[in-house]
């Protein structure tokens, strides 16, 4: 299926390697942007973006993270070599881009208090930083680069809070690491359309 007006949301793909070539910052504002363009709850707008041009800057981010997820999967019982695999390629992937955006949703708009409306309010926070993501990546796509949505932020936020010297109610949501295409994935299998909708 082509058709111009919708191009751009079908030809998407995760793209997780990249040419060496740097993005211009003139360009990365344009991306940024775009995910600042994004519709938000009560338009709050919470996202927060760390742009990470420095490679050992996304380097020490990546160690940390690693650090973070191996005391979690030795918890989990994961062998050593097992997490060591893992860790090699995680911190190869985001250390070798190059570009890393880091999305955080600013929780500090959030009134005081508890309980299921404070959940469903930060819920939205949520919902909101993953439009704003979505954007960030259809953006990147329309620039004619290629990005990846990495959730090892989401597992650790305090382990990123404290490696990059964040506000303490700045809650990294995803990495998207950046940059030049160099590979062409296909579209993945998965659900059909008609598994996921029900008519009513
Ligand atoms: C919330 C979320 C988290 C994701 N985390 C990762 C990740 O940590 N590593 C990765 O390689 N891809 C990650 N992805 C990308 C998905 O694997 C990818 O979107 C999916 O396989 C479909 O491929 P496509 O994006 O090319 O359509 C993530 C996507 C989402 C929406």
């Amino acid at each position: 299926m082509t058709d111009p007006k919708t191009d751009l949301l079908f030809s998407r793909r995760s793209i997780r390697r990249f040419k060496p070539d740097p993005v211009s910052e003139p360009v990365i504002r344009r991306i940024l942007e775009a995910a600042h363009a994004a519709p938000s709850a009560h338009n709050t707008r919470p996202w927060r973006f760390i742009v990470l041009r420095d490679p050992a800057v996304r380097r020490m981010l990546a160690e940390r993270m690693a650090e973070a997820y191996a005391r979690d999967a030795e918890a989990d019982g994961q062998t050593p070599e097992a997490i060591r695999a893992r860790n090699a390629r995680s911190v190869d992937r985001i250390s070798g881009a190059p570009l890393g955006i880091l999305a955080l949703m600013d929780e500090s708009g959030l009134p005081e208090g508890a309980g299921r409306r404070m959940e469903g309010e930060r819920l939205l926070l949520v919902q909101s930083v993953a439009a704003a993501v979505q954007n960030l990546l259809l953006g990147l796509h329309a620039e004619g680069l290629g990005g990846c949505w990495i959730c090892a932020p989401a597992f650790c936020p305090q382990t990123v809070r404290e490696a990059l010297g964040l506000p303490e109610r700045w809650i990294a949501q995803a990495l998207i690491v950046a940059g030049h295409p160099a590979e062409e994935p296909g579209k993945p299998d998965g659900r059909m359309l008609d598994e996921v909708v029900l008519w009513r």
